[in-house]
């Protein structure tokens, strides 16, 4: 949650970081601000509730000049998104200002131990406790900054990711990580700093990551220093940027997420490309060739993920226990991880995440790693911490996604599974070679399939007006559809605001049938899957009780045609990437719903892109 900013160097400060938190924003959007040192060394904080643009509008007839400074936009998580609650805190004197993404869990304690010390508080924030903390740290061993936030973080317990700067000390910006993510950008004579690389990918593609408990100073002119807060020195590693600017932009589309949607049958190939060989015969993983054997023996994979990639993880259950005959259970991080899981060593745990920082799935894994098991990252943001912490792993490759509801990192994780699982399987010989090689062919017609999908988006967005004022939708699938029918009703949920429930059509008979009326649209997956005549028959129930049935249908189904209100045909492929296809008319309908209802569909209210708070 949350986006970060830094910057000092020749340039003013202001602009980039502006700039830096629109690309951000994503992230965390319920108020934001800036804290700058102009040249006559004073500190000064801009803040206000609300968007970036809203700070503009306040900082349009302020003083905004400086080379260094720092900026923030929140996802609350202590206090209200307010004015007072906006990021940067200033200490008791305004002498520092600090931005914080995480939670300090223990910070009523040391907020109790600085009240009694004499200090008050301007916010109900527990960021503003650390920037205090600080400060006293600072007056009491007549310290310098860096050591006064080494010493603080060593009090606090919780994750953070901050960055402090200090009245009449312009050469220093001071930041620190543990459990959220921190780069800082290595320019000619200038550094920059950001939650993740998109505000500084304009600038410089050479960046380093912070670890977890490791605090950066950066000075002008110096290439930053790191040292752990049990102080280390440290000595960082300068990677490689590769992200591309253009991926930050929407290019022509009114919205972030359609651009996602659209990419589809691009990023799809970017995820298979160097994976497949030429003759489209043979898939090759290197996370899975390094660790053969591991694969081969194990007795038994763990999916962990939250959200959508959970949705993605629970297809990765079929396509593992058909292809590779390993028994599979998919498990929300969130649980897992307090629920003293039984982990074993021949265990291979494989944790999906579009970003790579979920706060959850990383407790998983290091408890997870903790057991001794081989965890596996399937992760979309390279060098993000989830790649990090994990023994060996795929990336996505489906380039930055920035729309809140994920889509196209849901299609490439499907899509790496799917390959994981022929890799395994052909390793295993648990798959015979005809299947094989016909499943891989098939893989590669999945982006033209997409392709034809999307020449669908008009009838879609015709159907969505239809359905834009109902209050509540019900989603079906079977098979490997089911978890297509959970990721339709969470996508709707959370851009339009519409109680949305998934369910595996056969489970409707015990219970959610009873919500059927002549009021309630019931999306059905009726696709290419085994028992196609049993959802034939959960639609006749569903007719039978007057609901109104959006059926998504395999090109030239007559039967399911006749008895659905609605339909959208999509090509016929093989049942296990099915879920590819039926996807993408899920996400254009919940995406239409959300315009037709005026919704802000890339920065839904309440979500933040990148859950890095548990
Ligand atoms: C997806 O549309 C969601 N916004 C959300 O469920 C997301 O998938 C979840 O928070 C997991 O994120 P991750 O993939 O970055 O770990
Ligand atoms: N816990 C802090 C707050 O509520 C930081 C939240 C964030 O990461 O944006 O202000």
């Amino acid at each position: 949650m949350c986006g970060i900013v830094g910057y000092i160097g020749f340039r003013e400060a202001y602009p980039i970081l502006v700039k830096g938190l629109h690309r951000l924003e994503y992230r965390g959007y319920d108020s934001a601000g800036v804290a700058l040192i102009d040249d006559s060394n004073k500190l000064s904080v801009l803040k206000t509730k609300g968007r970036v643009q809203d700070l503009e509008e306040y900082a349009r007839d302020k003083n905004t000049t400086g080379t260094i400074g720092i900026a923030h936009t929140r996802w609350a998580t202590h206090g209200e998104p307010s004015n007072a609650n906006a990021h940067p805190h200033y200490s008791q004197t305004e002498s520092l200002a600090l931005i914080h993404n995480g939670i300090i869990e223990n910070y009523s304690v040391l907020k109790a131990q600085l009240v009694a010390e004499g200090y008050t508080f301007q916010s109900s924030t527990d960021t503003e406790v650390l920037v205090q903390l600080i400060e006293y740290i600072k007056k009491l061993n007549n310290c310098d900054l860096f050591t006064a936030v080494q010493l603080a973080l060593n009090q606090v317990v919780g994750a953070y990711a901050i960055a402090v700067i200090e009245k009449g000390n312009p050469n220093n910006i001071i930041a620190a990580r543990k459990s959220s993510p921190l780069v800082i950008g290595l320019g000619e004579g200038e550094f920059f700093l950001g939650s993740d690389a998109s505000p500084i990918i304009e600038y410089t593609n050479k960046v380093i990551y912070l670890d977890d408990e490791e605090i950066a100073i950066i000075s002008r002119d110096k290439e930053p220093k790191v040292v752990t807060i049990s102080n280390i020195q440290k000595t960082p590693e300068i990677k490689e940027l590769e992200m591309n600017l253009s991926e930050l932009e929407r290019g022509g589309y009114p919205h972030f997420m359609l651009k996602e949607i659209f990419e589809q049958p691009q990023t799809l190939l970017n995820c298979m490309s160097g994976r497949i060989n030429v003759e489209g015969t043979n898939v090759t993983l290197s996370g899975i060739i390094d660790h053969k054997d591991k694969f081969v023996n194990a007795r038994r994979i763990l999916i962990i993920a939250c959200g959508t990639s959970w949705h993605a993880g629970l297809i990765g259950e079929y396509l593992f226990e058909e292809f590779c005959r390993i028994p599979v259970e998919v498990e929300y991080a969130s649980e897992f991880r307090y629920r003293n899981p039984v982990i074993n060593p021949d265990d291979i745990v494989i944790a999906i995440s579009q970003s790579g920082e979920t706060a959850d799935s990383l407790a998983a894994i290091e408890l997870a790693r903790k057991a001794g098991a081989f965890v596996y990252g399937v992760c979309n943001v390279v060098g993000s911490s989830i790649p990090r912490n994990t023994d060996s792993g795929s990336y996505t490759h489906c380039g930055h996604e920035i729309g809140v509801a994920s889509t196209k990192a849901f299609t490439a994780q499907v899509t790496v599974l799917t390959m994981m699982a022929l890799a395994i399987a052909k390793e295993k010989k648990s798959i015979d070679e005809v299947t094989y090689v016909k499943l891989i062919k098939e893989l590669q017609h999945i982006p033209s399939k997409i392709e034809q999908i999307l020449k669908l988006n008009d009838e879609i967005k015709k159907l969505s007006l239809i359905f834009t004022y109902a209050q509540n939708f019900i989603y079906l699938g079977r098979g490997y559809n089911y978890p297509i029918a959970l990721e339709g009703a969470l996508k709707l949920k959370e851009i339009s605001y519409i109680h949305a429930e998934g369910y595996p059509a056969a489970e409707m008979k015990h219970g959610p049938i009873a919500l059927i009326d002549n009021e309630m649209p019931i999306v059905i997956i009726g696709t290419n899957t085994a028992i196609y005549e049993k959802v034939v028959s959960n639609i006749q129930e569903i007719k039978a009780r007057n609901g109104r049935v959006i059926a998504v249908i395999n090109e030239g189904d007559e039967t399911i045609k006749a008895l659905a209100d609605h339909y959208i045909e999509v090509p016929h492929t093989e049942e296990c990437l099915d879920p590819l296809l039926s996807c993408i008319p899920m996400q254009l309908l919940a995406y239409h719903i959300a315009v037709n209802k005026n919704r802000d569909v890339d920065m839904p209210r309440n979500l933040a892109k990148s859950v890095t708070v548990e």
